[in-house]
């Protein structure tokens, strides 16, 4: 599969997740585009910005709220493909911000688009042989779901999707 895969990330704890979840992708021998949305655009990296996956990662700012440049990035992703089905979301907070607040803006992302998948939420920096293991749990967890959808539902448009 195509998959895009595009995170903001304050001080690398989202972006750590993100590589590992990268590596588990291409380990597999999926192609991954990959957005680094605090300094690129979908336009910067791919002048094909449909894919047959997206995972989307954040960090939470003030009060459970979603970063700028994700918001930003959402925009741009939904002009560009609309609110695609196959997306999933995962990302990284603090749980002294309060059940509440914790992760909230992976909770904010995944309504927005009104995702089926589960939600990946790590505290802090990924640590150790749990987290890594959770990680590769979710990446294979979704992989596996949308091999799942990709055979059960027709594409409205398969010419979509690479050969
Ligand atoms: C200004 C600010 C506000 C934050 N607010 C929240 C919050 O409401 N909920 C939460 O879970 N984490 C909150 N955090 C913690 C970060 O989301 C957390 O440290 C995250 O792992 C940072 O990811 P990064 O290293 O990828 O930037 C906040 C951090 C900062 C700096």
């Amino acid at each position: 599969m195509r998959i895009l895969i595009a995170f903001t990330s304050l001080s690398g704890n989202t972006r750590d997740v993100a590589r590992m979840v990268r590596a588990r992708c291409e380990a597999l021998g999926h192609a991954v585009t990959w957005v680094e949305t605090d300094i690129q655009t979908l336009a910067d990296v791919t002048d094909r910005p449909q894919h047959d996956l997206y995972l989307l990662g954040s960090w939470t700012d003030n009060a459970g709220r979603t970063p700028a440049e994700m918001k930003r990035f959402i925009a741009e992703l939904v002009d560009a493909v609309g609110k695609p089905q196959r997306l999933a979301v995962f990302g990284t907070g603090e749980t002294q911000w309060g059940e509440e607040y914790y992760c909230g803006a992976v909770r904010r992302i995944a309504t927005f688009f009104g995702t089926r998948y589960p939600r990946l939420e790590i505290e802090q920096m990924p640590h150790g042989e749990r987290d890594a293991r959770k990680i590769e749990r979710w990446t294979d967890h979704v992989l596996t779901c949308t091999d799942h959808i990709d055979k059960n539902t027709p594409h409205a448009d398969p010419a979509r999707l690479d050969p």
